[in-house]
């Protein structure tokens, strides 16, 4: 039987709806809502599109959304100085810094600039610790965050389940493992996290009842590596040359979508799957910082 098909466009249509009455309760309390301020140094056209759309997907929930667009050129300490004036300014509660940035700045130094509590991405190493502790007060990144959402809305808990998660880059793999192993709601699986030295990928991913992919390789996945009965969860956004398509291409995910859902019990599309999930969890983890930040704001 085929898989069910997790519908991550439709399940953050619905958060979305949440966070907007969520902004608008906030605003009936305090008068004031939630503010996002994201950063974009250079003009790099993926980065530029998905900064335009996480600040629509702001505006459409209420929440007020502040794009910073800077130059290539900027030094790190100009740039350090623009994110210490967003820690200070009461009207914005979440500070995002698009990556990646321009080589001659200091990735790490700029994220640790962000204050933790308006750390929305999560990337801060507090958050990072408190994370892995499992300390409720950290700020999750948003694409794990997502999976975990996406696997308790859809009845899927992964409660002494053995999740297998290929990729352990800082912003999904590593932290989704750290969450699926965590004693917290959406945790308490028994986890292998792979990557590319591990040794006979298919012999891990085959044992997963949860597998979640994250591994930038199209089609990496194919329904033999898949446990039949298992939940399929797709990361991997990639572009495919494709003459036929107007842009030139299309976007593909780390699984063969056509055979794997003949095998899954659950199966995550791409598009429409994570994507969306990724950035209905920005909105929400900035609904929760804006929360934590102004006093009497929730209940
Ligand atoms: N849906 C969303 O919202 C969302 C958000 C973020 C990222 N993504 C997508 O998710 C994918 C992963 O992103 P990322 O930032 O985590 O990528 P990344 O930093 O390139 O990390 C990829 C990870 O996968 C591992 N890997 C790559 N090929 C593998 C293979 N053949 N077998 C086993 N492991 C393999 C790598 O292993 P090593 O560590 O050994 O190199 C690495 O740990 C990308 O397609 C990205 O576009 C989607």
């Amino acid at each position: 039987m085929a898989a069910e098909i997790i519908s991550g466009t439709d399940m953050a249509r619905t958060i979305r709806t949440e966070i907007t009455e969520g902004v608008q309760e906030m605003k009936g309390r305090t008068g004031r809502v939630p503010g996002l301020a994201t950063v974009l140094v250079g003009a790099d056209p993926p980065s530029q599109s998905y900064v335009r759309m996480k600040n629509r997907a702001a505006s459409e929930v209420g929440i007020e959304s502040r794009q910073i667009d800077l130059s290539e050129e900027i030094t790190e300490d100009e740039l350090l100085g623009w994110i210490e004036g967003l820690n200070a300014d009461p009207d914005i509660h979440a500070v995002l810094v698009q990556l990646p940035l321009p080589d001659h700045i200091d990735k790490g130094r700029v994220l640790e600039a962000i204050h933790p509590a308006k750390d929305v991405d999560g990337f801060h190493p507090v958050n990072v610790g408190r994370m892995t502790v499992g300390d409720p007060a950290a700020m999750i990144p948003c694409t794990p965050l997502g999976v975990i959402e996406l696997l308790m809305r859809s009845g899927i808990d992964p409660r002494g389940q053995h999740a297998v998660v290929v990729g352990r880059s800082n912003i999904v793999g590593r932290p989704m493992g750290a969450l699926l192993l965590s004693e917290q709601r959406g945790g308490d699986a028994t986890v292998t996290v792979a990557h590319l030295l591990t040794k006979d990928l298919a012999s891990h991913t085959r044992m997963a009842d949860i597998l979640v992919v994250a591994a930038g390789a199209p089609g990496l996945i194919t329904a033999d590596m898949v446990r039949p009965g298992a939940v399929v969860i797709d990361v991997g956004i990639n572009r495919i040359e494709d003459p036929s398509r107007e842009k030139g291409y299309r976007i593909t995910g780390d699984v063969r979508f056509d055979e794997v859902k003949e095998v899954a019990s659950h199966i995550t599309p791409v598009p429409g799957g994570v994507g969306p999930m990724t950035i209905a969890m920005l909105l929400s983890n900035t609904l929760r910082a804006a929360r934590a930040l102004i006093p009497g704001s929730s209940g």
